[in-house]
């Protein structure tokens, strides 16, 4: 190996570090300037080689200032983790590592932790142990895989082989999902044939969980998609009331649990977990509540023939050499080994570390509901989970809140629409979030409140 690989990658490891150890003392959020300064990464295609430390050196001096500093404790925008140290190293070793991990006898390694990270996330959520598990780039393919795998089987039970045939004449598969039904689910409906227009939608509650009563007859034609986690408010459809029920008339359950799932690794939780492991299908993001650096989704599904039949694939000069390769439960054949950093994220926090990170996100949640009550401000959800929902007056005054918010740089929360009313959402999803953390920004959102209050 030249010495020059070797160099870069050291290298690599030591301004990796030196970001981070800039990530407490820096907005949260880059300003105007540092976001102007990568223009001086916009040079001329260079002509030959350019010595790859400098290459290095030119974008951590111009990116990193410029980055959102997600990966640190005061980031709680959209449902955005950090990443746990042994995973963010794993990622580094995957890098240097570059395995394909679409087949084992590419990389028995890859092959090898994912078979591994796959058998401890089946025990940590308590699901079927011989549920087969994928590990896509995220949840809205999560929620495409499983899809595919419950097209094949309702279709193959009514004797249509959808793999060969395809959709064109088809028997009709009726689509049941909440009217607050995240977009990558409907996304990953459009994309596996079933069409946005045909899907039915169930009237939700006022926290955004499907009413049961409101549920149509199902049967063997009916695909019902739930959630576990609504995005704003952070609700879980009533699993127990719901599955056991669909299941007896014949439909297949999918669970779209993008941050929600890893509730299920946690038993203070269980009375909102209850009732997933009757699914047929679910989908996770490791690279949202397990900490795990992008990109890294998960699809866990009980009936491995189904999720086999919709995802194999096949080719003379493809040879399997296990059971069941990786490529047989992702759209994805080349790929990189994902499962790396999920294995050390596991291996690093162990059961306990799991259960005590979603425990601790869930304790800064409703600290940052409590605090933001006592100063006069609405919390608009039941805040069951790690998300608070916040108005800070009327809309204006809450969109105005939101920009200084964002502005100030302490923190970084964004806006969304909550029952018709503009708020704000919090989400607390990173391992780093300390009290401190948490008081600093509680603070900065009061004072910030206040201030869009008094300007208006
Ligand atoms: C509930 C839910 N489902 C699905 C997704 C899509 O996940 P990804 O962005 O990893 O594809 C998200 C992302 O925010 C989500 O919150």
């Amino acid at each position: 190996m030249p010495d020059q690989h070797t160099n870069v990658i050291r290298h690599a490891g030591s301004i990796a570090a030196s970001f981070l150890e800039s990530l407490d003392n820096r907005p949260v959020y880059p300003n105007p300037d540092t976001i102007a300064a990568m223009d001086a990464l916009d040079v001329e295609l260079p002509s030959g080689p350019t010595n790859p430390v400098g290459v290095l050196d030119a974008m951590h001096a111009h990116c990193s200032p410029a980055t959102v500093a997600s990966a640190g404790g005061r980031y709680f925008g959209f449902v955005i983790g950090g990443a746990v140290p042994a995973s963010a190293g794993a990622a580094m070793l995957a890098s240097a590592w570059d395995q394909n991990t679409g087949m084992a006898i590419c990389t028995p390694v890859g092959a090898k932790l994912e078979e591994i990270a796959g058998k401890w996330l089946l025990d940590i959520l308590r699901l079927d142990p011989s549920s087969g598990v994928g590990f896509v780039t995220g949840a809205t393919v999560a929620n495409f895989t499983a899809l595919c795998a419950a097209r094949h089987r309702l279709l193959a039970n009514q004797g249509w082989n959808v793999e060969e045939d395809g959709l064109f004449g088809a028997p009709e598969i009726r689509v049941i999902v909440g009217d607050q039904v995240h977009a990558s689910v409907k996304k990953a409906l459009s994309m596996s044939g079933f069409g946005r227009a045909r899907i039915e939608q169930v009237e939700a509650d006022n926290q955004g969980r499907i009413i049961p009563s409101k549920l149509p007859k199902l049967d063997g034609r009916t695909l019902l998609c739930l959630q576990a986690g609504e995005v704003n408010s952070g609700a879980y459809d009533p699993f127990t009331e719901i599955i056991a029920d669909a299941k007896s008339q014949g439909a297949w359950v999918h669970i779209d649990g993008a941050f929600g799932l890893w509730a299920r690794a946690c038993r203070e939780f269980d009375d909102l977990t209850a009732g997933i492991e009757l699914a047929d299908s679910c989908a996770a993001d490791a690279h949202k509540w397990l900490n795990v650096p992008y990109d890294s989704g998960l699809v866990i599904c009980k009936d491995r023939d189904a999720i086999i039949n919709a995802m194999s694939i096949r080719a003379p000069y493809l040879h399997d050499t296990l059971a069941s390769e990786p490529c047989w439960f992702t759209p994805e054949l080349s790929r990189r080994a994902r499962g790396t950093e999920v294995y050390a994220a596991l291996r690093s926090l162990g059961r306990s570390g799991v259960s005590d990170m979603i425990s601790r996100c869930c304790k800064h949640a409703r600290t940052f509901a409590a605090g933001l009550s006592d100063a006069g401000f609405e919390i608009m959800n039941d805040v069951v989970l790690n998300q608070v929902l916040v108005r800070f007056g009327d809309d204006d005054e809450t969109r105005a809140a939101i920009d200084l918010i964002q502005k100030d740089g302490t923190c970084w929360a964004g806006g969304t629409t909550w029952q018709g009313k503009h708020a704000m959402r919090i989400s607390v999803s990173s391992w780093a979030t300390t009290d401190t953390d948490v008081d600093m920004s509680l603070k900065a959102m009061i004072r910030c409140g206040k201030q869009a209050a008094r300007a208006s």
